[in-house]
């Protein structure tokens, strides 16, 4: 194969969005570290390190190693996005998402060398790591889309038909888009406890959010429980449907990782939140996105999985032909070639 021929492969371009997901967890995971070795001002001005250095400095010492490495990381999260990119252009698939996403790093390295340029700011240093989120949004649903959209020699076939969908689909993908909107506010909320506790980012950075870290803290748990609560609530009505397995998978995912979560969440809290502790609550905040990303993508499968006039397809194109269900209006388990099969990897 030549290299011409392996770039044009669909898989090639699905991995490489895949890599952009989780480089922008990666690097949110770093940034977290910068802020909790206290490492924000280690690199005290931007694009540059220091006023007249483009490198760290030895003033800075170890602060000055962690933020310039933390800021190097920018660059592999740009070769991997620019790949997607080129990749998406070439291949004339997911175009606009590929450039909203391109277009997304720049946008979060001038936010984040402003957050430099004020010290520290507590709401330019929540407004970076929600961006960020975003960020990670727009990177998964290119991923799905790209494993999902049907390739070009396909699109001939019949467009989904609303009339076709089973009648709790769309309350699935109701409730499914509630339980994305619910974790968003608590990644806010949790942000804003973040801008009001002790984990300033640097000793020089001493301007918090004037609210008391525990009345914030409460509220963050609330929402918290609340959308643990409407998770159980959706996989018990996903469960009552009938709905595929995957989809069923996916609600007991999010709501192990929002339970193990919400532990470490009262451990730090009850141990006066230690920097590790921290650390790993926002890779969890990240972990609690993608799954609460990835329900609402696969109800999204569920209603545009159906074919209209084949409806033994849409029962393939939605689990896969795995599992025969209520979903399966056919009433056939005829080994109907998968949609997903046929066109998904090539
Ligand atoms: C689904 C569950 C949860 C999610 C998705 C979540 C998410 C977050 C996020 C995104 C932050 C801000 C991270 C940052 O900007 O550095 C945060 C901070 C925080 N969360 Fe949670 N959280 C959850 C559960 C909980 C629970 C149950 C508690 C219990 C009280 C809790 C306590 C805290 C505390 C104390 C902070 C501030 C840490 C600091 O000082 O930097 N979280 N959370």
């Amino acid at each position: 194969m030549t290299m011409l021929e392996w770039i044009r492969r669909h898989v090639v371009l699905t991995r490489v969005a895949l890599a952009a997901v989780l480089a922008n967890i990666v690097i949110v995971v770093t940034g977290g570290a910068v802020r909790l070795t206290g490492s924000g001002l280690g690199c005290p001005t931007w694009p540059s390190c220091t006023k007249g250095s483009l490198t760290p400095t030895r003033e800075y010492a170890i602060h000055g190693i962690i933020e310039f490495t933390n800021r190097q990381l920018t660059f592999v999260l740009s070769a991997v996005v620019l790949a997607t990119l080129a990749l998406a252009l070439l291949q004339r698939r997911q175009r606009g998402l590929a450039v909203l996403l391109a277009a997304s790093i720049p946008a979060q390295a001038v936010l984040g060398g402003i957050t430099v340029l004020t010290k520290l700011n507590p709401w330019l240093v929540a407004a970076h790591f929600l961006l960020s989120m975003a960020i990670i949004a727009v990177a998964f649903a290119l991923w799905w889309r790209l494993q999902h959209e049907p390739a070009p020699r396909l699109r001939h076939e019949p467009v989904p038909r609303a009339a076709d969908r089973p009648g709790w689909a769309g309350s699935l993908r109701g409730a499914a888009l509630v339980l994305v909107l619910l974790t968003a506010a608590v990644l806010a909320i949790g942000a804003v406890v973040t801008g009001s506790g002790p984990h300033a980012g640097d000793k020089g950075a001493t301007r918090r959010i004037d609210l008391t870290p525990s009345s914030v803290t409460q509220l963050h748990a609330d929402v918290v429980m609340l959308l643990i609560g409407v998770t159980i609530g959706f996989a018990v009505l996903a469960r009552a449907a009938g709905a595929p397995e995957r989809l069923q998978r996916a609600a007991r995912i999010l709501l192990g990782v929002e339970l193990a979560q919400g532990v470490i969440g009262f451990v730090q809290y009850f141990t006066h939140v230690p920097a590790l502790l921290v650390g790993i609550h926002m890779l969890g905040a990240c972990l609690v996105w993608v799954s609460a990303l990835w329900v609402f993508a696969a109800t999204g499968s569920v209603v545009t999985g159906s074919v209209a006039g084949t409806p033994a397809h849409w029962h393939e194109a939605v689990d896969g032909g795995a599992t025969p269900g209520r979903w399966d209006r056919s009433g056939s388990t005829a080994a109907t070639p998968s949609l997903t099969r046929q066109h998904g990897r090539r």
